[in-house]
């Protein structure tokens, strides 16, 4: 069965471009997005690791480590990076994984045969310092993703996990939040001495929390 919210991230160990990494390791006290693309030398993906790596100090800025892959071979990864850094005007900053056997591909069920029965698609795993997964995205190889929207959503995640508030629709830093509904009105007391406004007894908006 497909890896589902709330599992714990299957531990592996792999080579990369920056050495032989375990995830558990790897990922110990941050939080990890391990992020999946078809293939080396093709454009959307040179695109897109070029974009992360301009992201890293915002990656870093929320304790996220970012780890690529693809199912290339490691000397085809230190071949591309050079086409990274000259055609996005940023080296690469982080690691990817070569995963020749297809390994960490089919422990996390990177690959899509009805897509293509070799190539991973553009998966996304994001992982939190429990080794939860906490979100999940696929991608089509032809459409390159929006790295900004995974940091949104991290900015979620974090939001809710210390704070116990949810994001509505379009939610941006800054913009106000939503009261979860597991917190009752008594514990709201507590929790957002400021108040909040109530609209239904389940849609309680409050600022932001920081
Ligand atoms: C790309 O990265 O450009 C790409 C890779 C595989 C299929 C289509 C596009």
């Amino acid at each position: 069965m497909a890896l589902q919210l709330g599992d714990t991230a299957p531990d592996f160990t792999a080579e990369s471009t920056a050495g032989k990494i375990s995830l558990h390791d790897y990922g110990s006290g941050s939080w990890v997005v391990l992020f999946s693309h078809p293939k080396d030398f093709t454009p959307v993906c040179t695109t897109e690791l070029g974009a992360v790596a301009k992201l890293k100090a915002e990656f870093d800025k929320r304790n996220v480590k970012v780890l690529g892959l693809s199912v290339d071979p490691l000397k085809d990864h230190k071949a591309w990076v050079g086409d990274i850094e000259e055609t996005q005007g940023c080296a690469l900053n982080f690691p990817l994984l070569a995963d020749p056997d297809r390994k960490v591909a089919n422990l996390y069920g990177m690959i899509h045969p009805n897509a293509n029965d070799t190539l991973t698609v553009r998966s996304v795993f994001v992982i939190d310092p429990n080794k939860k997964i906490r979100l999940t995205l696929t991608y089509p190889a032809s459409t390159g993703r929006n790295f900004e929207e995974l940091l949104r959503v991290i900015d979620s995640l974090q939001l809710t996990d210390k704070h116990k508030v949810a994001t509505p629709v379009n939610w941006r830093q800054g913009d106000d939040c939503i009261i979860v509904p597991s917190v009752s009105n008594e514990q709201a007391k507590e929790m957002f001495p400021g108040g909040w406004k109530e609209h239904k007894p389940y849609l309680r908006v409050v600022k932001q929390p920081h």
